[in-house]
């Protein structure tokens, strides 16, 4: 019998009484598809899902989505490892600011799956941030301002000409390519989307990919965005999960922002991940 406890006032709730493991049946497949629409981030501990059961339980929820610029396991391609290895010390980690995952592709991927096979004594959590209540808190007259703009973004972290230094970026246990001129080009997406299932509206923009607002000039854009950002990862709106092995995590990349703290030098951390898609640009 599946339970469910909501791990804050907003965003998150662990599943209890699921062995992932084995083939959902049709009914507890559509009950999770819901609470990931009503939570945003579903939690499972103590799952230890094989790799074929990872992918299995993605499809739940869309089918895999091969991730561009990460490199995958060398024989499943739908699956990355993110990994920082112990000795990997002052280096940038993988998504170690808040974002939204590959937003500057005019696709962006609907949602992830992390299992979690080795992780820090302590440290290495992950934060998300339910975009939903993020626009739902701005004063009436920045909502206002921000109805029916869109936003600029880029795959700067994977292009050329806005590259920075690889080790700011990543641990050099993530292999990415780099130097794309595609990841530099310009994707206009709307600065509110509307979640294609539940109809519900979010905050669309984070500080790795949106470079600005399309109508805005600079000073104005940058000033915006600064005031967007004060909202949308405020602690009233985000989770923060203390990963344990073999728990596995869902998440709505459409209507989230997350991000991976790095606090662990000196520990090994690994997660597979799978990634799943909805086929729609943000509308
Ligand atoms: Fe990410």
């Amino acid at each position: 019998m599946m339970h469910v406890r909501p791990v804050t006032g907003s965003i998150g709730a662990e599943i209890g009484g699921l062995d992932l493991c084995r083939p959902l049946s049709p009914e507890d497949a559509g009950a999770l598809r819901q609470l990931l629409m009503r939570h945003q981030v579903l939690f499972c501990r103590r799952q230890f899902l094989t790799i074929p059961q990872q992918k299995r339980l993605n499809v739940v929820f869309g089918p895999l989505y091969r991730l561009p610029y990460v490199q995958a396991l060398a024989d499943e391609p739908d699956v990355i490892a993110v990994l920082k290895e112990a000795t990997e010390t002052n280096v940038g980690v993988f998504g170690g600011d808040w974002h939204s995952d590959f937003s500057f592709l005019k696709i962006p991927p609907a949602g992830s799956i992390l299992s979690a096979v080795e992780i820090p004594v302590v440290g290495g959590d992950t934060l998300w941030a339910n975009q939903i209540h993020a626009l739902a808190n701005l004063p009436t007259e920045l909502r206002r301002k921000i109805a029916g703009q869109t936003a600029v973004h880029i795959g700067k972290p994977y292009g050329q000409t806005e590259a920075p230094a690889m080790a700011s970026r990543a641990g050099a246990s993530m292999r990415m390519s780099r130097g794309d001129p595609a990841a530099d080009q310009e994707v206009f997406h709307p600065l509110i989307r509307t979640h294609p299932e539940s109809g519900q509206e979010a905050l669309f923009v984070n500080p790795i990919y949106t470079t600005r607002i399309a109508g805005f000039d600079a000073v104005e854009s940058s000033a915006v965005l600064a005031e967007l950002y004060h909202y949308a990862w405020q602690p009233e709106v985000c989770c923060r999960w203390q990963w344990q092995a073999g728990d596995v995590v869902i998440w709505d990349n459409r209507t989230t922002l997350h991000y991976a703290v790095n606090d662990y030098d000196g520990y090994r951390r690994l997660l597979h991940r799978t990634t799943f898609s909805d086929g729609l640009p943000p509308a």
